[in-house]
């Protein structure tokens, strides 16, 4: 679409730098830059450009080859917008404007599901744009969809005891962990648009478990021994994220679900942990 507008664009500013510009009061405009200091040593320069401007100033008719490509160009730039434009607002191509491919699991979900459109009519909305722009509005309206947020994803992937649940980590006490990984937002790990399951690096553990120490610790390495030897690619090798998935938590180290096991599932290969869960994901909203 951008491509088409700066077609059009382009077109009509051709328009000008070939020679149809008026320019009022030439002579003396000359006549002031060559008693210029600045200009003095330039002067012929500019003299000669500009009689190169007023000679196609004065030949180009309505009728003549350069005019007339100069209007097939701006009307087929235009045409080009206008057919650019209804297709990316229609949404009827709507693959054809994705940003990427579709994250695990989300391949068959129409985009409405999670771009919301937002409120009032394309008209209205252009109209706050321009109030917001002209800071007679104060707050930023939406143009067409609203930002995919938190509550689109919960909408089908309710989990009610989700071990990290997303609004645990508004709390004043995560405000460092809130500057490095932004944990209170889902897109945080799971970006959209990127062909894949999880985002983030598999150490994000660090940034809210660095004190972590069992009384009782069950395992052959004990948790601070491993979070001493900053271990954190560990964690997710025994334990999930969320904790929805139904399975056996090792004890040892010598049981640990291998490295790149993990790393494929975030790139979309089945789970490592089980393939059973406690909640499953709803196909559509309600
Ligand atoms: C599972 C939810 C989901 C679905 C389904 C989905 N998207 Fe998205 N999309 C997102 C998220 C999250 C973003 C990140 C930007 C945001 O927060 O709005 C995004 C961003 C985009 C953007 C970039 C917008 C921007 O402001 O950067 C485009 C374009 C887009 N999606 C198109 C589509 C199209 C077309 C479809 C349908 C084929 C689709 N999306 C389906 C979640 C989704
Ligand atoms: C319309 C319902 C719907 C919405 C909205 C939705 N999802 Fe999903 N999601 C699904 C379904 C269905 C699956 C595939 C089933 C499954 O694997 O659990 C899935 C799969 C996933 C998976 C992979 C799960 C797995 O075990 O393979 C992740 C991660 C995920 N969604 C995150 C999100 C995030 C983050 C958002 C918000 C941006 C979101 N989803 C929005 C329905 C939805
Ligand atoms: C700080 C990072 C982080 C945040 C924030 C996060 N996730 Fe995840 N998510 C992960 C990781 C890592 C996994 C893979 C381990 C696992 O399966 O639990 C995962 C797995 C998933 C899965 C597949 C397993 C399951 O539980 O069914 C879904 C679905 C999912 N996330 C949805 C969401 C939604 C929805 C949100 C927001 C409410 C969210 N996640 C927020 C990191 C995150
Ligand atoms: C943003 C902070 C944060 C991050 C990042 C984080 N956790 Fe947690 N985690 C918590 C909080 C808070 C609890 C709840 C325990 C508490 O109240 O102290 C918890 C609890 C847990 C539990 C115990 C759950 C239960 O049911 O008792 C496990 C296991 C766990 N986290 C593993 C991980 C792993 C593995 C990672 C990295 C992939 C991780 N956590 C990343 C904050 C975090
Ligand atoms: C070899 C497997 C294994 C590894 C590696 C591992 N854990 Fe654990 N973790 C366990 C087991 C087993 C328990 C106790 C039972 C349970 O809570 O599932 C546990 C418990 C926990 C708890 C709950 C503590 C409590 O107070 O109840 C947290 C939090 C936790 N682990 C975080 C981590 C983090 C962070 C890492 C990475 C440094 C990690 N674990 C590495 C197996 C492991």
């Amino acid at each position: 679409m951008y491509s088409a507008m700066h077609l059009c664009a382009w077109t009509c500013f051709s328009d000008h730098v070939s020679g149809n510009m008026p320019i009022k009061n030439y002579e003396k405009i000359l006549l002031k830059i060559k008693n210029s200091p600045i200009f003095k040593n330039t002067y012929y320069n500019i003299k000669d450009q500009s009689k190169i401007f007023h000679l196609h100033r004065v030949k180009m008719s309505f009728r003549s080859k350069p005019r007339k490509r100069q209007w097939a160009g701006f009307f087929i730039g235009g045409y080009i917008t206008v057919v650019m434009s209804i297709v990316g607002f229609s949404g009827l191509f709507e693959s054809f404007v994705q940003k990427g491919p579709m994250n695990t699991g989300h391949e068959t979900l129409e985009c409405k599901e999670c771009h919301l459109t937002a409120p009032g009519t394309f008209r209205q909305q252009v109209q706050a744009s321009l109030k917001y722009a002209l800071n007679v509005r104060e707050t930023k309206p939406y143009l067409g969809h609203l930002p995919v947020k938190n509550q689109v994803c919960l909408d089908c992937h309710d989990r009610p005891e989700d071990r990290h649940p997303v609004f645990r980590f508004i709390e004043p006490r995560f405000a460092k962990a809130r500057e490095k990984i932004q944990p209170h937002s889902c897109l945080s790990c799971h970006m959209e648009h990127m062909g894949r399951r999880v985002t983030i690096e598999p150490d994000y553990c660090m940034h809210c478990h660095a004190k972590l120490s069992l009384k009782k610790d069950p395992l052959d390495i004990a948790h601070h021994t491993l979070i001493e030897e900053k271990k954190w690619n560990t964690c997710l090798r025994c334990h999930d994220f969320h904790g929805n998935h139904i399975f056996d938590t090792a004890t040892h180290t010598s049981k640990m679900i291998a490295e790149f096991k993990v790393m494929d599932y975030f790139q979309g290969a089945p789970s490592p942990y089980s393939s059973e869960k406690r909640y499953e994901a709803k196909k559509q909203k309600e």
